[in-house]
């Protein structure tokens, strides 16, 4: 049994199966209205969403299937203190797959390891949102026509927005691909994503401050809200909130055949009135989410072959500090961090992927 936790969950060939499942869908939406009869879709939304919970929703009534769930934490279990894991094993008695949104980093994994159903992660805290690049991903195939030798401009929030993370991580596995990432010093990629994600796979990239003078450069320009809700002190999150915003006087600059992508919600970093512009893409976006997920359940309820097991060293006797990591509060979940580069000690937390290094022998 398979579950989507992390985009890197799934190969490149995989995922070039299921954008070919999701134009299939565009192309013959009859074939598909009865495939999912008698399934039940648990949606378990512990933060807000309108776009990932409602086309999960919408997929699965497609595909002629039904949908179980609840929409805030407060009118679940949770809010008498059930467990992620318990959650997980009440939900297996009752659906066929779940689709879990979180504020804790790893929830969704801990949901996976304790199911007995497929678990797909629609976004946990600051961390991963995969599906979501699903949806990026049909989107920059249908408007370019491949992942390769693309320039991917990055914009806004680079640090919290965790759909920028699962983005890169998927796009990196394509040759010629390059990063420009334009944020403000305080909101910059987080580092472990371009020492181990970057770095490994060579991929070049800049960094910067100044929107307009990279614009010309860029195939895609992805733009992303600040997130408010993740930042520590809401004084910071008030200095850093209008630090972009894109206008048509702006997008002058920039090639004929730009697409421009963007997560939404949006607050206002992409005026209204580039919604007119043909190079925006956001709504489409939107659209093809609902395809890339109608396309994932079908998949995952086949029954996908197994991914090989990591060759991994899993330690347990380090401590994951991240605040937001679900190890904080997930009753008795055991520590357990991968070792990720052997020489130099470092292992990472393999709920929410934060980083130790170890000290001396
Ligand atoms: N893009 C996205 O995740 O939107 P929602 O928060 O509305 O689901």
């Amino acid at each position: 049994m398979r579950s989507l936790i992390n985009i890197l969950d799934f190969s490149p060939e995989e995922l070039q199966q299921l954008i070919d499942v999701a134009n299939d869908i565009i192309a013959h939406p009859g074939d598909y209205r009865e495939r999912c009869r008698g399934k039940k879709l648990a949606t378990l939304f512990f933060e807000p969403s309108t776009r990932t919970r409602l086309s999960f929703e919408a997929a699965m009534y497609e595909l002629g299937g039904n949908v179980i769930g609840f929409s805030e934490a407060q009118s679940s279990s949770a809010a008498k203190g059930e467990s992620v894991a318990d959650t997980a094993k009440v939900i297996s008695c009752y659906a066929d797959i779940i689709a879990m949104r979180h504020p804790r980093d790893g929830a969704p994994l801990v949901a996976a390891m304790n199911a007995s159903i497929p678990v797909i992660n629609a976004g946990d805290g600051g961390h991963n949102h995969p599906t979501q690049t699903l949806a990026d991903l049909l989107t920059i195939y249908r408007e370019k026509g491949r992942f390769d030798r693309l320039t991917v401009g990055l914009c806004g929030d680079l640090k919290y927005g965790r759909t920028v993370h699962s983005l890169i991580s998927a796009l990196s596995r394509y040759p010629g691909v390059r990063f420009v990432l334009i944020s403000p010093e305080e909101l910059k990629l987080p580092s472990y994503v371009k020492k181990e994600v970057l770095a490994v796979h060579g991929i070049p990239y800049e960094q910067t401050e100044d929107l307009e003078a990279v614009m010309p450069a860029l195939d895609i320009l992805y733009m992303t809200r600040i997130q408010r809700e993740r930042f520590p002190d809401p004084t910071e999150y008030e200095r850093l909130k209008d630090s972009y915003i894109l206008t048509p006087e702006k997008l002058k600059a920039a090639k004929e055949d730009l697409c421009i992508l963007h997560p939404l919600p949006r607050v206002n970093e992409i005026s209204v009135a580039v919604d007119k512009d043909p190079r925006a893409c956001y709504f489409k976006q939107v659209l093809n989410g609902k395809y890339m997920r109608m396309a994932l359940i079908l998949r995952l309820l086949e029954g996908m072959e197994e991914a090989p097991a990591p060759e991994e060293e899993i330690v347990a006797d380090l401590i994951c500090d991240n605040p937001r990591c679900i190890v904080q509060t997930e009753q008795e979940l055991p520590q357990a961090f991968r070792c990720t580069n052997r020489e130099r000690k470092i292992f990472r937390c393999v709920y929410c992927e934060s980083k130790r290094i170890l000290k001396g022998e």
